[in-house]
């Protein structure tokens, strides 16, 4: 069953460039345009939708945050993301104009099945965007676009987390498409930026698994990491934290890399592991500059720093301690790459302790309880 791998984990990460082109599949016209007829909300409803609130849990709750940066900026409507189980219980805001986005791999997480419910007794139409086939959110839910990341068996979630992702920004560019706010040129451009996704992955998995590797044998026994991010690096720093805390049972915090100096640095000790996501130098440079001087201030305090950088970063070679090289890509399509080497460190590192990695202590694989 798992294919010559030795844990479905490893097989999973090693399926991320098959999640992604999987999911993008049969869902252009020839044209180029957004097509996803298995959507069944009219286009109407879509075109009056004036917010977007993402519920979720855990892994899929950071897949939201990434869309939130690519859908405000294409459609200029808000997008919030609530962890589902606080949403039905600090009486939000619904309106049948609020699109509520429910995001689960297993469809049967109960904190966001009760959401959804709350959502659709208010009047707001739900999207679900689920890898399983006939689950509960789904059949709950108006309208269902699917993840086709296949079946995930490892309890820490890898290739769903990629493919939530681009089903999202799907989502996002097609709800462009029906309200103008891209040109049909813009929106056919992001796509074909998808479809090269899925070789940029296999790109990192071919050549950053063993700086990947290494990194783990050195670090395997500290006691904390810190990871931190900016914009979209913000939500991968949260996963990569998470990946780490569930399979190796490491003391993980991931946060914004500006909050740096409002609390967390003084955590910063000899030795402490800090992984920093970096933005591209092109374009962005005033972020790109921010996170980098992130990496100073804490290298300057003993920190042992691991940076994931766009190849040939000059700034990220000069003060990382290693670097995890992502090969050029727009911003928005980063978490894609980046989050690859984040899931392989966590697998190395468990695998270095000897624990189950696909079957973390205390954690099931869909949380069935609220
Ligand atoms: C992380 C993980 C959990 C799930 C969360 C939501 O590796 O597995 O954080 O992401 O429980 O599960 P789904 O997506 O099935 O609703």
């Amino acid at each position: 069953e798992k294919g010559g791998w030795d844990s479905f984990m490893d097989k999973e990460i090693h399926e991320d460039p098959a999640a992604v082109r999987n999911t993008l599949l049969g869902r252009f016209s020839a044209q180029g345009d957004i097509v996803l007829d298995e959507v069944r909300i009219e286009p109407e409803v879509f075109r009056a939708v004036d917010k977007i609130i993402v519920v979720a849990c855990g892994t899929a709750s950071y897949a939201g945050m990434v869309a939130k940066y690519a859908i405000e900026h294409w459609v200029r409507i808000p997008v919030e993301v609530e962890l589902a189980h606080e949403f039905r219980y600090r009486d939000p805001i619904l309106t049948p104009r609020t699109l509520v986005v429910a995001i689960s791999q297993s469809g049967e997480t109960m904190d966001t099945l009760m959401a959804l419910r709350h959502a659709r007794e208010q009047g707001s139409h739900v999207l679900a965007i689920c890898n399983t086939q006939g689950s509960s959110i789904p059949r709950e839910s108006d309208a269902v676009l699917y993840t086709h990341a296949g079946p995930e068996v490892a309890v820490a979630s890898t290739k769903a987390f990629v493919s939530q992702i681009v089903a999202a920004y799907l989502l996002g560019l097609y709800l462009a498409q029906v309200k103008s706010t891209l040109y049909a040129d813009e929106i056919h451009e992001v796509v074909e930026q998808l479809k090269a996704m899925p070789d940029k992955i296999q790109w990192v998995l071919d050549n950053v698994s063993s700086t990947v590797e290494a990194a783990a044998k050195r670090l395997v026994n500290s006691r904390s990491f810190l990871f931190l991010g900016r914009h979209v690096g913000y939500p991968v720093a949260m996963e990569g934290a998470l990946k780490l805390k569930e399979v190796a049972y490491t003391f993980t915090e991931g946060f914004a890399a500006g909050e740096l100096k409002h609390g967390p640095i003084a955590l910063v000790e000899e030795g402490e592991p800090v992984v920093v996501i970096v933005p591209s130098a092109r374009g962005r440079d005033v972020l790109h500059n921010k996170v980098v001087s992130g990496i100073e201030e804490v290298k300057a305090r003993g920190a042992f720093t691991v940076a994931v950088a766009e190849e040939g970063d000059p700034d990220a070679e000069r003060y990382a301690d290693v670097v995890f090289w992502r090969p050029q890509c727009p911003t928005l399509l980063s978490p894609l790459v980046d989050v690859v080497s984040l899931q392989l460190l966590a697998l190395d590192m468990a695998r270095l302790k000897g624990y189950d990695v696909d079957k973390p202590r205390n954690l099931a694989k869909s949380v069935t309880v609220e």
